[in-house]
């Protein structure tokens, strides 16, 4: 692995990040130099308008992206002076992602689902068969282990999300608006979860306009125009 800096205190650190995108001559700044970090435990809530960047941040943060600019400390890795496929395995095994639309693959069911980001990892089948049914039950789901997406509800289908990006012990879970396509009271269950799991241990960052989730979070950052607003 690359990345030869190791910060032992920060579970992330950004450092000026910036990340421009060049459209049709158009330079657009969706990230301004911002300088962030988060802790071993936290639950951060990334507030702030339509296209301020909060996508843009937590894609940087979780090594989904790279920055044009700055870097990123992740478990005490750079993750920013990675190729894409050691930053591709990086991720697999450091950080679970949940999205607004679930991206569960349809054809699998729930148990399925939630083993394939260890299959990838090259987790045993019976051990990654434990793991699924555990995380299942974890969030909920005991009675919905054998159901394909499409014939559980949308809250069910992110709590499946929620156990598949937890598949690999990740140290950060990030989930860009994770209430998005849900009601209003499914979404409240969804904090809920997320408060459970952070009491557990678990460190979660989420990009989000829901305010009752943003409220319920530990810590919350307001992002304007690309920059964090003081
Ligand atoms: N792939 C891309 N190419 C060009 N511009 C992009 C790209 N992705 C995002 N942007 C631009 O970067 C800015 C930040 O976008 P981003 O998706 O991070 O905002 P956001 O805060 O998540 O918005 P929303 O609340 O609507 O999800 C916007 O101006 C957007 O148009
Ligand atoms: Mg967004």
């Amino acid at each position: 692995m690359t990345g030869t800096a190791r910060r032992e205190d920060a579970l992330v650190e950004a450092r000026e990040v910036t990340r421009e995108y060049r459209l049709k001559g158009d330079l657009i700044q969706a990230v301004r130099g911002i300088s962030l970090e988060i802790q071993a435990g936290d639950f951060l809530a990334i507030v702030g308008p339509s296209g301020s960047g909060k996508s843009t941040l937590l894609h940087l943060l979780g090594a989904v992206d790279t920055p044009t600019d700055g870097t990123i400390y992740l478990d005490g890795t750079d993750v920013t002076s990675m190729s894409d496929p050691q930053r591709a395995r990086f991720r697999l095994e450091h950080v679970g992602l949940v999205f607004q639309r679930f991206h569960l693959l349809p054809m699998l069911t729930a148990t399925e689902n939630v083993e394939l980001p260890m299959a990838e990892a090259g987790v045993s089948r019976r051990d990654r068969r434990n793991r699924a049914v555990e995380l299942l039950e974890r969030v909920g789901l005991a009675n919905r282990m054998r159901h394909r997406p499409g014939e559980i509800s949308g809250g069910q289908r992110q709590r499946v999300a929620v156990a598949r990006a937890l598949a690999n012990r990740p140290s950060l879970l990030l989930a860009d608006e994770p209430t998005g396509e849900l009601d209003q009271a499914t979404s409240g269950e969804m904090l809920e979860l997320f408060q459970s799991l952070n009491e557990d241990g678990t460190s979660i960052a989420v990009a989000t306009h829901d305010l009752t989730l943003a409220a319920g979070a530990r810590k919350r950052l307001t992002l304007v125009d690309g920059r964090i607003r003081e």
